[in-house]
């Protein structure tokens, strides 16, 4: 697939909003309700949460008439990929210091692809080297973008997808869900959620599932301000106290190390396969696993003494239904035709090989 180059007067991004929404209908699911956003078809060039990120940062570079965007990610980061591939769209060069993650086909197609269409990379041994590392090589006139695409800008457009989800919400396209769930990486996404949630206020609740922060605090550290910050700049005054209420940010599906899979990562895959969706086990499968288990589905909570207290005590009596709005936060595209008419070469170099053995 070759990329146009970006026609005049285009948006850098063009999105096709609002995401679908599909209903996940499963017997596995008891009585509760499990709804998807599906993110993974936005755009036909490469899709996902990271896609959406970009529009306003690209924007705001070419207006600044930068040359090169500098960031930061995995090996197999989806944000590189997004803004390398966005960014040659729009004339502009990509260069990213990357960190080692554990070796997947799905993170080394990734990176090949990026590195295919122009990505420059600077391989680091741990994500502590990132920022320092960033900042040796930055050029005058670079557009700095944090690791994940972290930020206002690129999390503005999550608030307004919020905004669609409501129009789809009063069309009868699904009804108001209970919580929002959604992979926590840098924390962009959700800020961007609960920011819209809390000024268009359709009263669900967002459940962050932290794919990398330990603890639960540090992954709300880089949510809520943020949301407060987003809250703002669409007008609205929204306080940290009522931000905070309702974001719930669980650290259960973190891994012993970034990007490996968690005991629930493969039963998520194949449940969310069965119905065409498919998930990396970086992201979308710990978040998948979490909504399930809000759901107390029972592939993934296969004994009562498993299961969460709040639902043991709910044993013998009527289930409470509850509704999942799971956000689905993955490029659908395959990669393959971006790899078949890339220009440059799909091998490799061993310096950031390296990265996937380093982990
Ligand atoms: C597919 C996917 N989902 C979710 C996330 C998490 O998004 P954020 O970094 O905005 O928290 C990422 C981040 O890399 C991702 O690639």
């Amino acid at each position: 697939m070759p990329i146009p180059p970006l026609a005049n007067g285009r948006p850098e991004v063009e999105l096709q909003v609002p995401s679908p929404i599909l209903r996940f209908s499963s017997a596995e699911l008891g009585s509760g309700e499990l709804w998807v956003k599906d993110d993974g078809q936005l755009n036909p060039l490469y899709s996902g949460n990271k896609a959406r990120n970009l529009g306003r940062c690209l924007s705001a570079a070419r207006a600044a008439g930068t040359r090169r965007i500098l960031t930061a990610g995995g090996a197999g980061s989806h944000h590189v990929l997004a803004t390398t591939l966005f960014a040659r769209r729009c004339g502009l060069a990509t260069t990213a210091v990357l960190t080692p993650q554990p070796w997947t086909h799905h993170a080394e197609q990734t990176l090949a692809c990026a590195l295919a269409w122009g990505l420059e990379p600077i391989p680091v041994a741990t994500t502590a080297e990132v920022p320092l590392t960033a900042l040796e090589h930055r050029q005058r006139g670079d557009v700095l973008v944090p690791i994940g695409g972290w930020g206002t800008l690129g999390s503005l457009a999550h608030a307004e997808a919020v905004e669609g989800l409501s129009g789809q919400i009063q069309q009868g396209s699904l009804p108001v869900p209970d919580c929002i769930v959604v992979a926590l990486g840098s924390g962009g996404t959700a800020s961007g959620i609960l920011a819209g949630l809390a000024c268009s206020r359709p009263g669900a609740s967002v459940r962050g599932i932290s794919v990398f922060a330990r603890h639960a605090w540090l992954a709300r550290a880089f949510v809520v301000p943020l949301a407060a910050r987003e809250a703002r700049r669409i007008g609205q005054q929204v306080g940290w106290r009522e931000l905070d209420s309702r974001l719930l940010v669980t650290s259960a599906e973190v891994s012993a190390g970034y990007g490996r899979p968690t005991p629930s990562t493969a039963t998520a895959q194949v449940i969310a396969a069965r119905q065409g969706l498919t998930l990396d086990t970086t992201h979308t499968a710990k978040a998948f696993a979490a909504a399930l288990r809000i759901l107390d589905c029972s592939e993934l909570t296969p004994s009562p003494a498993e299961r969460p207290a709040s639902r043991r005590a709910n044993v013998g009596r009527a289930p409470v239904p509850i509704r999942v709005l799971y956000s689905h936060t993955l490029s659908r595209g395959s990669l393959e035709p971006l790899l078949a008419e890339a220009p440059g070469s799909t091998e490799l170099p061993s310096a950031v090989r390296s990265l996937f053995h380093r982990a």
